[in-house]
């Protein structure tokens, strides 16, 4: 089968496409004809080495796949032709997903709801899910808080504003001008500019009394500054490094403990299936509603793999995601 992969970790430049045996599926595994996959920020720390993780070598990459059921054992509840995706592949021990074929195992194994577009939807299930976890599992989300999201207008982000506004919160989204519109389609009560230099002022205003939760999907991490926006009892989720406020921001220790505040960090990749499962019914509900979708996704043939990696690890790609289509058949 065509796939990209790797044969020892290291930058872009060790993507080959080539030819790889079609992958020999265990008992519990479905045999996947991937349609679409996609390049996720995730994927280029599991190929660059930056996130270390057991993995098989060669090693095909990418998590996320959409495509329909080719084979399947009896015991693993699924048939062939049955459009599912996945989100778990291309770490952990597992091959992955941008080949014409992946064994995944039947728990890491969802259907795709009827009518939603597989284009659109490959895009999301990374985001969609780390969102959900962000908010419900690590983020405690209850109906009537006011979350505010950093990166909004980003996958990640523009996920969490679609789910919190879904669950009942009240959003303050955090991104440019430009994206507002984008942000209030999602949900967003409010959008405020990241750039402002008084932006604990604007949460302020926009939140009297303080958040209940901080999400920030850009790797802001500016924990002086979240200290300041967040009521007491107030968590914030930190999920990426790097935008700006780099790895080792200043806890104000005092503000902090004096106003129970929680800060919580957290990887999909030490996600549980059961955890993956519960955020796959979410990002399902969601896409058969039509309120998660990547701000701009494009379509491009698996040779483009190189050029993607290349483009998240420069951090360009400014909440742009692309399709893969795995191959021509
Ligand atoms: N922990 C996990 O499990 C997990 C899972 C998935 C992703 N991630 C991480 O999450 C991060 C975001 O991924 P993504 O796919 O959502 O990327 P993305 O689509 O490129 O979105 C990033 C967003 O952050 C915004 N941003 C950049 N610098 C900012 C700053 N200083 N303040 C506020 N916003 C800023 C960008 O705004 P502009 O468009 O205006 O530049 C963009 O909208 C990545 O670092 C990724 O590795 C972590």
């Amino acid at each position: 089968m065509e796939a990209a992969f790797v044969e020892r970790l290291g930058p872009p430049g060790e993507i080959r496409l080539g030819l790889l045996p079609r992958p020999a599926p265990g008992p519990t595994d479905v045999v996947v004809r991937v349609e679409l996959t996609t390049v996720n920020p995730a994927d280029a720390l599991v190929r660059s080495g930056a996130f270390v993780t057991p993995v098989p070598l060669p090693l095909v990459l990418g998590r996320d796949a959409v495509g329909t059921v080719a084979e399947a054992g009896e015991t693993t509840g699924f048939t062939v032709g049955e459009p599912v995706w996945t989100n778990s592949l291309g770490h952990g021990g597992r091959q992955g997903a941008a080949a014409q074929y992946a064994a995944v195992s039947a728990d890491r194994l969802y259907r795709l709801p009827p009518g939603v577009d597989p284009t659109a939807a490959v895009t999301v299930l990374h985001p969609g899910a780390t969102a959900w976890l962000a908010l419900f599992r690590h983020g405690r989300l209850r109906p009537g808080e006011t979350v505010v999201v950093v990166g909004a207008a980003g996958n990640v982000g523009g996920a969490v504003v679609a789910f919190a506004a879904e669950a009942g919160a009240r959003v303050l989204a955090l991104a440019r001008p430009a994206d507002a519109e984008y942000c209030r389609g999602l949900g967003a009560a409010e959008v405020l500019d990241y750039r402002d230099p008084s932006l604990a002022g604007a949460v302020a205003r926009a939140a009297p009394g303080g958040a209940a939760l901080v999400v920030d999907a850009a790797g802001r991490n500016d924990l002086a500054w979240a200290v300041e926006v967040l009521a007491p009892r107030g968590r914030l989720v930190v999920l990426a490094g790097g935008a700006g406020g780099g790895d080792r921001p200043v806890l104000p220790v005092a503000a902090f403990y004096q106003r129970d505040l929680t800060v919580r960090g957290f990887v999909i990749s030490r996600a549980t299936v059961d955890e993956l499962a519960e955020a796959a019914e979410g990002v399902n509900r969601l896409l058969s509603a039509g309120r998660l979708a990547s701000r701009r996704a494009t379509v491009r043939p698996l040779s483009a793999i190189v050029e993607e990696h290349r483009r998240v690890t420069d951090g360009t790609t400014h909440g742009r995601r692309v399709a893969l289509r795995t191959s021509t058949h």
